[in-house]
């Protein structure tokens, strides 16, 4: 393991680390989960047509991995209605503390075996690797960030191998959300400097490696899809919440006509094509057909 990737990991995940302390995104930042139910609303939409097309089995999972404060785990728990609901299990996974949700299994460790959808949320960019600068000799670099002088990048190669064995413990769906870039990009030089980045109580600040803060970087999805292998699409997320029927329509009256204003907003934080929205969808469908989880939509151009 380089220097720069150790230094990352035991910022993060070390005795004193970020996350081992307990750092959870609602203190330093804002991901989709904690906006609202609406991105569970989308989830549970998915999660039918992956029931469905295992031929609703008598247990559905769902697996949130990287889950946080469990926010997402815990509103799709909620949500979750009808036969679905009543064969469902929702499993939190992460490094971290864990937290008692009602309905929710916590594990510091992926299971064995996934049947339903397994969702990694802003997971795989909270994964180290090695950050480094041009000359550097690399098979990973060579095929998916090729340097010039001056350029800085992160190795994907460990991401890739993290999501490789979550999808190789699915059967149904895999879903990997998460902020990163294309081959195209990077070859063009859009990212010369790397993305690697730090921050703590919601701003972007100096990196530090004594676990004060949130250290980060781009995902390489590209390569992360072409590691897990098998059958995928690679979107944007504000193009898949659209296919799923996610709407922030405004109607009613009174109290509802408020509560519908209400969740416009959310709706539109969701999509926004400068913000989350631009979020790439990495969706692998494992026994089953990708095209029956979502209609042909444009590819990512994040
Ligand atoms: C950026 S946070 C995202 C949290 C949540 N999904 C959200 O979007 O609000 C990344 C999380 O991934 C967890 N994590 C990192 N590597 C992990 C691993 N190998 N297994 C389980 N959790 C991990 C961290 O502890 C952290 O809580």
């Amino acid at each position: 393991m380089r220097d720069s990737e150790r230094a990352w990991r035991e910022a993060l995940y070390g005795p004193e680390g970020f996350f081992t302390r307990g750092s959870v995104p609602a203190d330093h930042f804002r991901t989709a989960p904690l906006i609202g139910p609406e991105l569970a609303e989308a989830l549970l939409v998915l999660l039918d047509r992956v029931d469905f097309a295992l031929g609703r089995p008598a247990r559905v999972d769902f697996v949130d991995v990287g889950a946080g404060g469990g926010e997402l785990s815990a509103a799709v728990r909620e949500l979750a209605a009808g036969s679905l609901g009543d064969r469902l299990h929702v499993t939190a996974v992460d490094v971290g503390p864990a937290r008692e949700l009602p309905g929710v299994a916590w594990e510091r460790s992926l299971p064995g075996a996934v049947q339903g959808l397994l969702v990694g949320h802003e997971w795989l960019d909270a994964i180290p690797c090695p950050v480094v600068s041009w000359p550097c000799a690399d098979p990973w670099l060579e095929r998916w960030w090729p340097l010039r002088p001056g350029w800085r990048a992160e190795i994907g190669a460990p991401r890739d191998a993290a999501w490789a064995d979550a999808v190789s413990r699915v059967r149904g769906a895999a879903l990997a959300i998460d902020y990163g870039h294309v081959l195209a990009d990077r070859a063009a030089g859009r990212h010369a400097e790397g993305t690697f980045a730090a921050y703590r109580g919601g701003r972007r600040v100096e990196p530090v490696f004594d676990g004060s803060c949130d250290l980060t970087a781009h995902v390489a999805l590209d390569a992360c899809a072409v590691a897990a292998g098998g059958s995928w699409v690679l979107v944007s997320q504000r193009d898949a919440l659209a296919a799923l029927g996610l709407s922030g329509s405004v109607g009613g009256s009174g109290m509802a006509w408020l509560e519908s204003l209400a969740r416009s907003g959310r709706v539109a934080e969701l999509r926004d094509p400068a913000g989350l929205g631009a979020f790439g969808w990495l969706l692998h469908g494992v026994g089953v057909a990708v095209t029956d989880l979502l209609p042909p939509l444009p590819p990512w151009q994040p």
